[in-house]
């Protein structure tokens, strides 16, 4: 997916770039220029005008997404002290939508979850005096990690606790 993306962004640079070159080279050539057909100017500008309205509102219809997690979700609270977390469950369901509670009981945190790669899921700030709320859904049973992703003093690094998600019987 990234990779689509970094070659549809460079894509987009090289078709702006061309368009700047052609435009620095028409401007140095002495060409006579059509006269604008106001007609067809007007044509597209409503075209325009209105294609764009009506792609917006088709495609941002359903906002704002439903905020509930669904039914057979299930939540767990997850709260940073300097320097390790306290997870409330000690397994999780695998294909289930799971809400984290992130709470701190001292500093700032960043939560953040990650596969036995080490690769990161998904993650929020735990602040004091707040509650965030993030969502996902394990799609494989195993091991996983919850780290910190802000320092928070001495024993940052090793602000490291591990839960396990299991697949549901039946
Ligand atoms: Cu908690 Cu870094």
């Amino acid at each position: 997916m990234q990779e689509t993306i970094l070659f549809l962004a460079f894509a987009g640079m090289a078709m702006v770039a061309g368009w700047f070159i052609q435009g620095i080279r028409a401007s140095t050539t002495n060409v006579q220029t059509q006269p604008i057909n106001e007609g067809r100017r007007s044509v597209l500008f409503w075209g325009l005008l209105v294609g764009g309205i009506l792609i917006t509102t088709a495609t941002l219809w359903r906002w704002p997404h439903d905020a509930s997690a669904g039914e057979g979700s299930v939540s767990v609270n997850v709260t940073g002290s300097q320097w390790s977390w306290e997870i409330d469950r000690e397994t999780l369901p695998a294909g289930k939508t799971v809400v984290f509670n992130v709470h701190t009981t001292d500093v700032n945190h960043g939560m953040g979850i990650t596969d036995d790669t080490g690769r990161i899921l998904v993650q929020t700030q735990a602040m004091p005096g707040y509650v965030n709320q993030v969502r996902y859904v394990f799609e494989k049973p195993g091991t996983y990690n919850v780290i910190c992703l802000e320092f928070c003093g001495i024993g940052h690094a090793d602000m490291i606790n591990e839960f396990k998600v299991v697949a549901e019987a039946g």
